[in-house]
């Protein structure tokens, strides 16, 4: 199939332009002119953009906090408490109607022009509880076309029946995290490395558990507080450090000397009113940068909302539209080690959008009402069923 336009190719802004695919992955890319002869789908003048990579997601989840956020906007501290709810609720929220919610989420997500997500449990914090989330994931992920990738976060709070945190982060890592992996059911190992929630040492604990398994680590990282979270991180080879709204000129230079990803989040900073991450030293030093949504139960509720995030990259974050698209994309797929998603080169999978605009400014013009018009995951169109929206 030979895809062709007259609009741009972003973000590279090749026009007009077209774009062999093979096999699910991207075999050509030139001028019309030069194409080789296939069967052509032509896109007008379409802004069209690698499929948005959403590196940071809870989608696993019962129950309601609008009420909390409401309260939080009325000064009130975020606590674990918050996360303690969702888990009872959610623990209390029986595998069909779990499932229903998660497939409804991620298909909001689908329709908003994301191709890949990152999935965490975390909203579980028993093996049985967590399995059973992560097994969740599995079987919606086998129902839509788009691509998931499952991460681990039982180290997200200390659940109720345990002693402590140190207590906690020791079974985390010595039962949780090798019964996750034997099970087949995660890529990643995540842990909410911040003020009141998991300290260094168990960190570090729940991370060498991870390595040892054969899982990558991500990290939830200064986000309440400047704790060294990105630092650990780095040291110990996540994969990713999340959050960083609190991280200062010494983190800053860490990341950029790294493989480890800065993902930033500026949708639970918007909602919980927080400082914004340093998003400009960290591109201008060099540090590698993703954008994600963070949706999840009770600090950034919208799925669907990776339009938005690049359009606040855009205005809150400093970022240039280009900057921000390009974080949304190629940046969360290193932040995943995926580097064959995310970029429309030779090699790539065929995972790209047709966006209802004909320039990635309107990102930030329209501050997330970007539409996909078509969308292909490994060459393959969605159907029109899978675009329709399920709002959440
Ligand atoms: O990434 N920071 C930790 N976890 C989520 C919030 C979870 C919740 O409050 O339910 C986040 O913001
Ligand atoms: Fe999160």
């Amino acid at each position: 199939m030979l895809l062709t336009g007259t609009g741009r190719l972003a973000p590279a802004g090749l026009s007009p332009w077209a774009l062999l695919v093979e096999e699910g992955r991207i075999a050509w890319i030139g001028p019309p002119a030069e194409a080789p002869r296939a069967e052509r789908v032509d896109l007008g003048g379409a802004l069209v953009t690698p499929g948005l990579v959403d590196s940071h997601t809870h989608p696993v989840f019962a129950g309601e906090r609008s009420n909390e956020a409401a309260s939080r906007l009325e000064g009130q501290p975020y606590t674990d408490g918050g996360i303690l709810r969702t888990v009872r609720a959610t623990r209390a929220a029986d595998d069909a109607s779990l499932e229903l919610l998660v497939e409804s989420r991620l298909r909001s997500a689908l329709a908003a022009g994301t191709t890949t997500v990152e999935c965490k449990s975390g909203y579980g914090l028993s093996l049985d509880q967590e399995l059973r989330h992560l097994r969740i994931i599995a079987r919606v992920a086998e129902r839509l076309p788009l691509r998931v990738i499952p991460t681990f976060l039982g180290a997200h709070a200390v659940p109720p029946e345990h002693a402590g945190m140190a207590e906690y982060a020791a079974h985390v890592a010595e039962d949780m995290v090798p019964a996750v992996a034997s099970a087949g059911l995660a890529s990643f190992v995540d842990v909410f490395a911040d003020s009141g929630f998991f300290d260094a040492t168990a960190t570090e604990r729940i991370g060498r558990a991870a390595t040892a398994a054969g899982l990558g680590l991500r990290l939830h990282a200064d986000q309440l507080e400047l704790t060294g979270a990105a630092r650990l991180g780095v040291d110990l080879g996540a994969a990713s450090v999340d959050h960083l709204e609190q991280l200062d000129a010494g983190g800053v230079a860490a990341m950029a000397g790294s493989s480890t990803v800065a993902t930033l989040l500026p949708g639970p900073a918007t909602v919980l009113r927080d400082r914004m991450p340093p998003a400009r030293a960290l591109l201008d030093g060099g540090a590698g940068v993703a954008l994600a949504s963070d949706a999840n139960a009770g600090t950034f509720g919208a799925f669907g909302a990776m339009p938005l995030v690049i359009g606040l990259g855009a205005t809150l974050l400093g970022m240039t539209v280009a900057e921000a698209l390009v974080a949304a994309t190629r940046g969360g797929a290193a932040a995943l080690r995926r580097p064959d998603l995310g970029v429309l080169e030779v090699g790539a999978a065929a995972d790209l959008v047709a966006w209802d605009a004909d320039h990635e400014g309107a990102f930030a013009l329209r501050l997330g009402h970007v539409r996909p018009l078509r969308t292909w995951i490994g060459g393959v169109e969605l159907a029109a069923a899978a675009r329709r929206t399920i709002s959440t």
